[in-house]
């Protein structure tokens, strides 16, 4: 069930128990019912509130203050090598989806004249981005299913986001960036670095820190690329001209912050997810990857891996 609508089916479920279970409000009188038949749905309606609203809050994204940047140690010089790449010029539509709190849109906004767009599929995170930005259109939509036009923008920006949608979903993702760009618009796109060899030890920690944190969701739908998926499939949506940019740009992942932030603070959590990090290596070197081991901590340097297409 999706973070929003479990969160409405929880609310309207907790209202309706209250009225079911409130003799002042029913006086005991609903369609002939009898009181046993009142207290029984009010009590079905107050589980199921109770069970879609724990669902709603296990969606990080909803309502953690998930700072990415902060959790990927990713700097504003990052951010902006990969801004100026696009080449954006005065006037242009720029969209920056799956935007989170707007690293991106914010370094955007700097450029003069932009007529810039952010959306995500989670209000909370535009709430956010809405704080901090002030010239932008804001919309909170699914990347499957945009509410833009053909042909509307200059440049769509992707960063940290694909991977968050289920594999057989990413063409779908790329198809519908395809539409909302311009002829000849470009799309650019910020991922981890991965290759055939360490795609699996990689997605299998961070479904172990995303199972353990109670992120059902993302354990569920998450799927990192390799860096020949990204290729395959961008290619497979229509794109031409799909080149990959080396920027010197490194994600620096640790147990250490997805203990303060993930796991707010459970440092029970962050021993057993660092005892599993420790099994997968099992005393191998992690080719295509930095792996850093600290006292009571343990980095994973992956590079970003960046790419441009035209449509
Ligand atoms: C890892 S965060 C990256 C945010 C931002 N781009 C950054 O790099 O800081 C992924 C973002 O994608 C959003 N998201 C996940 N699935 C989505 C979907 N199907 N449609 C739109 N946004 C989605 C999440 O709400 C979250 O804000």
């Amino acid at each position: 069930m999706k973070g929003r609508t479990s969160g409405l089916i929880g609310i309207c479920s907790l209202i309706l128990s209250v009225v079911f279970l409130s003799r002042n409000i029913t006086g005991y009188s609903i369609a002939n019912l009898t009181q046993t038949s009142l207290n029984f749905a009010g009590i079905v309606f107050f589980l199921v509130g109770l069970l879609c609203s724990f669902i709603y809050m296990k969606s990080p994204y909803l309502l953690l203050k998930r700072d990415n940047a902060n959790l990927h140690n990713i700097s504003q010089v990052d951010i902006k090598k990969f801004v100026d790449i696009a080449d954006i010029k005065k006037g242009m539509y720029i969209l920056d989806a799956m935007c989170g709190k707007s690293e991106i849109g914010q370094e955007i906004e700097k450029i003069d004249g932009v007529k810039l767009y952010l959306s995500d599929n989670a209000k909370f995170q535009l709430d956010e981005a809405k704080k901090v930005i002030k010239n932008a259109k804001f919309f909170t939509a699914s990347v499957l299913d945009m509410p833009f036009k053909n042909n509307y923008f200059d440049r769509v920006f992707i960063k940290s986001g694909v991977y968050e949608v289920p594999k057989k979903n990413q063409v779908k993702l790329y198809k519908e960036v395809l539409r909302v760009l311009k002829p000849k618009g470009l799309f650019l796109n910020w991922t981890f670095l991965l290759n055939k060899n360490n795609q699996k030890f990689f997605q299998d920690i961070v479904r172990n820190k995303d199972k353990s944190a109670g992120f059902e969701d993302l354990f569920k739908n998450r799927y990192f690329m390799t860096k020949d998926e990204v290729y395959e499939d961008i290619k497979k949506a229509g794109f031409r001209n799909i080149k990959f940019y080396d920027l010197n740009i490194y994600y620096t992942l640790s147990t250490k912050k997805w203990c303060e932030v993930d796991f707010q603070g459970d440092k029970a959590k962050k021993v057993k997810l660092g005892n599993f990090i420790m099994e997968q290596i099992g005393g191998k070197d992690i080719i295509g990857m930095e792996v850093i081991i600290e006292k009571g901590d343990i980095k994973l340097k992956i590079p970003a891996l960046i790419s441009i297409a035209i449509k």
